[in-house]
C-alpha cells in the first residue's frame, strides 16, 4: 500500500531523511527504528576531508532556521572506513550524497560508491560553486547537464539530483538532469538567506549567509514541486518544511512520488517513523488502496 520506486530503489514508504539532518543514522539509532524508514540519505560527502565554515553555524528564523555548515564532512575514506559498516546493517535502502569541487571530483566519488552493493543509490548535492561562471551549479543547465552525464557515465545505481531553489526556472534545470540520465530530482535545498544581530550590528552566522530550511519554505517548494512534476518525466522527490503527515501528503498531490524529512529531525527526532503512521492513517480514512493514487493527483 505504501511502497513507491525510484529508479531501481523498492522503497517499503516514500519517507526519507535529507541530507544533513539525520547524520549518518547512527546518531539517531536509539530515537527512531531506523528500518521503517523508506529510505536514508547520509549527510553530503567530499572527495577530501571539510572543516566546514566559521562558527556560528545555524541560528532560528520565524518560522525556520538558518544554516551555514559548509559541507563539514571527514571525506570519502573516512565515511567508507567508518560510516558504511553500519549504514550497511540498517535494513533501508541507502542513498549517499556527494559533492564535488568541480566534475572530476563527482565523477571519482560516484566511481568509488559504484562498489559498494549495500549503497542502493548516489544523491548529487549540486549547490556547490560554479567553477565555469559565477553562481552554483545548481543554477546552470549546462553545468547541471555535464555533473549528472559524468556520474551517468560511471553507474547504473540510481541517481538522485538535488536541485536548488535559488533559480527562476526550477523546470528548466530539472529537464537538464532528466536530459542527462538522472533518475530522479530532489526538490529543494535549502534558500538562500541572512539574519542579523541588531544589537551588535554583526549577522547572525559566521558566514554572513545560510541556508533557509523548516515551515516557512513549505509553500514555495510546493510550488517548484508541482511545476518540476508536471514538466518532467523522471520522479520527483519533495523537500521542504515537512514537518508531518499532512505536509508529506500535500507533497505528493502536488507531484512527489516521495518526500524527505529536514528539519523536523532536530525538532522531534521520531518524527519520520510518525510520518509514515500518519501518510497509512489518512489512506485508510479516504479508503485509497496504493499511495500512487495519490501522487500528481491534483484537483484542479
Ligand atoms: C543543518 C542542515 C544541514 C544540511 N546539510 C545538507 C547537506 O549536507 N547536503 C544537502 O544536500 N542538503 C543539506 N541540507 C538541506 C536539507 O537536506 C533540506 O534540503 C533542506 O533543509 C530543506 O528541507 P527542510 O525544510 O525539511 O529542512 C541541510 C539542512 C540543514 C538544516
Amino acid at each position: 500500500m505504501m511502497k513507491v520506486k525510484i529508479g531501481k530503489i523498492k522503497l517499503k514508504n516514500p519517507v526519507m531523511t535529507a541530507s544533513g539532518t539525520f547524520g549518518y543514522a547512527k546518531e539517531f539509532e536509539k530515537l527512531v527504528n531506523l528500518k521503517h524508514i523508506g529510505a536514508i540519505i547520509t549527510k553530503t560527502i567530499t572527495l577530501n576531508p571539510r572543516q566546514g565554515n566559521p562558527m556560528p553555524r545555524i541560528c532560528e528564523a520565524s518560522a525556520g532556521m538558518l544554516n551555514a555548515i559548509g559541507l563539514q564532512n571527514e571525506g570519502i575514506d573516512n565515511f567508507l572506513k567508518e560510516k558504511m559498516p553500519y549504514l550497511s546493517k540498517i535494513g533501508a535502502p541507502i542513498i549517499v550524497s556527494i559533492s564535488g569541487n568541480n566534475i572530476d571530483e563527482f565523477f571519482i566519488l560516484a566511481r568509488r560508491l559504484d562498489k559498494i552493493k549495500s549503497i542502493s543509490g548516489i544523491e548529487l548535492n549540486i549547490s556547490c560553486p560554479n567553477i565555469n561562471c559565477e553562481g552554483l551549479v545548481a543554477q546552470d543547465t549546462k553545468e547541471t547537464y555535464e555533473v549528472v552525464k559524468a556520474v551517468r557515465k560511471i553507474t547504473d545505481k540510481t541517481i538522485i539530483t538535488k536541485l536548488s531553489p535559488n533559480v527562476t526556472d526550477i523546470v528548466g534545470i530539472a529537464k537538464a538532469a532528466e536530459n542527462a540520465g538522472s533518475d530522479a530530482v530532489s526538490l529543494v535545498n535549502t534558500f538562500l538567506g541572512m539574519a542579523i544581530d541588531i544589537d551588535t550590528r554583526k549577522p547572525k552566522l559566521g558566514n554572513i549567509t545560510g541556508g533557509l530550511s523548516g515551515p516557512c519554505i513549505k509553500p514555495i517548494a510546493l510550488r517548484m514541486v508541482y511545476e518540476a512534476s508536471k514538466n518532467i518525466n523522471i520522479p520527483v522527490i519533495g523537500i521542504g518544511g515537512i514537518m508531518n503527515a499532512n505536509d508529506a501528503i500535500e507533497f505528493m498531490i502536488a507531484g512527489a512520488t516521495a518526500i524527505q524529512v529536514g528539519t523536523a529531525n532536530f525538532i522531534k527526532p521520531g518524527v519520520c517513523g510518525k510520518i509514515v503512521k500518519g501518510i497509512e492513517a489518512y489512506l485508510k480514512k479516504h479508503k485509497i488502496e496504493k499511495i500512487e493514487d495519490i501522487i500528481g493527483n491534483l484537483k484542479i
